[in-house]
């Protein structure tokens, strides 16, 4: 491809007095490169879409019939029991650059719980360790960085000790990392001394899990499936029985939860199905007349729409050792800082770059028995995203109070109106373990009610 040797002679003469420059240079995946700049770059007039597609079919949270009601059934308790087998890992990706939220730190780090201030990891360990604690198991966490955030977030973990979990049951690794190009391929300088990389998109997780050595390490330790979650949603049960025992019980690959759309263009990948295969069309490229469309009951059509939540069977991952099975690259255009020709520092006001990205949920199509699983968006659902507004900081926190308050109402609890509500994760990683409070323990009319 001519310019790809264009770009390594170009590279190869600016690193000749450099040796990062020409380490990077030297050890970069020239064909991946040449993959990623044929589906983005020169083939970006193709939409990408299936020719034909239709909104995909999903397990209701409530069951609609007798028969569901008693799968449901089966599915928790069959779910319990491979968590108490031990046959569960947790999974997050924390790779990402977190660049609407704007904050100093990985995005993990940050303070999110409402009364404490816990940070998202935090919440994530605690509820691990309370559902560790109430099985009676060890459940391994993996969590993936990038090379940029990765000794920070080590860091910050060892200062909390691990948050209880034991150092010997938590892995950390980075995903790999893309060049990113001008809109014409050309590679960017970053630094005299280094090309413009980014994380490869959360789709590098699964190479990234088998290059880390945490694939072969799930096998020694016998575990048949891993929990996949995003680092910025705080609602998220890392480990859900229910979920688990379906996608077990239905021998499914990969498994999604869904939620209801709010609207017809809320910014949410929506699930399609693809004849015998399922898919996610992201809200950008769901055609209008497609995201408007109604069933005979008046609901949108197309209104499954993905909270980023999947369980994958640890030897569906394994498949993608080889590199014989491959993600797609996604082109995302950003604004990306650059030397331009004359060594100066570029600070583009507009998108002048692109970013290529693999996505996690391309991997559904290549999934045997893939199923999707509503979820309540209360109970799972409240991402940090951006600063302000929607899916941010604050309306994640009073999300968070309004789940508080809610499990409290279903265990029968009066509680103030106006009250503030936490709940530690590890005492109660379920709203069923409410059962089990001692209600004498706590102020029930105080303003600011931590319950743990
Ligand atoms: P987002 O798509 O929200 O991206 O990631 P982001 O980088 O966190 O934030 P913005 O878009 O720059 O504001 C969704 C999830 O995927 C992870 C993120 O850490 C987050 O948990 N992710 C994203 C990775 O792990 N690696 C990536 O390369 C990209």
């Amino acid at each position: 491809m001519e310019v790809i040797q264009r770009n390594k002679l170009r590279m190869r003469k600016l690193a000749a007095t450099n040796s990062n420059l020409s380490q990077q240079v030297e050890t970069l995946d020239w064909d991946e490169l040449e993959t990623a700049l044929m589906e983005c770059i020169f083939k970006k007039d193709e939409t990408g879409l299936p020719e034909s597609y239709g909104p995909a079919s999903y397990f209701p949270l409530i069951p609609e019939n007798s028969e569901q009601k008693i799968l449901y059934e089966q599915a928790f308790e069959h779910g319990e029991s491979l968590v108490r087998a031990g046959k569960i890992a947790a999974f997050t990706v924390a790779g990402g650059q977190g660049t609407r939220l704007g904050y100093d730190g990985p995005k993990g780090t940050l303070a999110v719980s409402p009364i404490n201030g816990k940070p998202l990891f935090q919440l994530f360990a605690e509820q691990i360790l309370g559902m560790s604690e109430k099985h009676g198991v060890v459940i391994p966490w993996y969590v993936m960085c990038s090379p940029l955030n990765l000794e920070a977030t080590v860091s910050h973990f060892t200062k909390r000790k691990f948050y209880g979990l034991g150092q010997n049951n938590l892995k950390f690794f980075a995903q790999g990392v893309m060049p990113a190009t001008d809109f014409d391929g050309n590679l960017l300088l970053a630094t005299e001394d280094s090309l413009a990389l980014s994380p490869n998109g959360h789709g590098g997780s699964l190479k990234a899990l088998i290059d880390s050595g945490s694939i072969a390490d799930m096998e020694t330790r016998g575990i048949e499936h891993v929990s996949y979650f995003q680092v910025d949603n705080p609602l998220v049960s890392p480990i859900n029985p229910f979920f688990i025992g379906l996608h077990d019980l239905k021998k499914s690959d990969m498994s999604s939860r869904s939620i209801t759309k709010t609207g017809p263009f809320e910014k949410l990948g929506n699930f399609v199905s693809i004849g015998d295969r399922l898919a996610i069309i992201e809200y950008s490229d769901l055609p209008n007349d497609k995201a408007l469309e109604k069933d005979a009951q008046g609901r949108i059509k197309y209104r499954a729409g993905s909270p980023a939540i999947h369980l994958l069977r640890r030897d569906f991952i394994q498949q993608f050792a080889s590199g014989e099975i491959k993600l797609p690259y996604h082109r995302a255009e950003k604004k990306v800082a650059h030397l331009n020709e004359a060594g100066k520092l570029i600070e583009p006001d507009n998108p002048n770059a692109v970013k290529f990205e693999t996505f996690v949920f391309d991997a559904l199509p290549l999934a045997k028995n893939p199923l999707i699983l509503e979820a309540d968006r209360l109970d799972q659902f409240s991402p940090v995203k951006n600063r302000t507004g929607v899916d941010s900081l604050e309306s994640s926190q009073a999300d968070q109070i309004k789940r508080a308050k809610r499990w409290l109402k279903n265990a029968g609890v009066a509680i103030r109106e106006n009250a503030v509500v936490e709940i530690c994760p590890r005492a109660f990683p379920d709203q069923k373990d409410l059962q089990n409070a001692d209600w004498k323990r706590y102020d029930m009319q105080s303003d600011t009610l931590y319950l743990d």
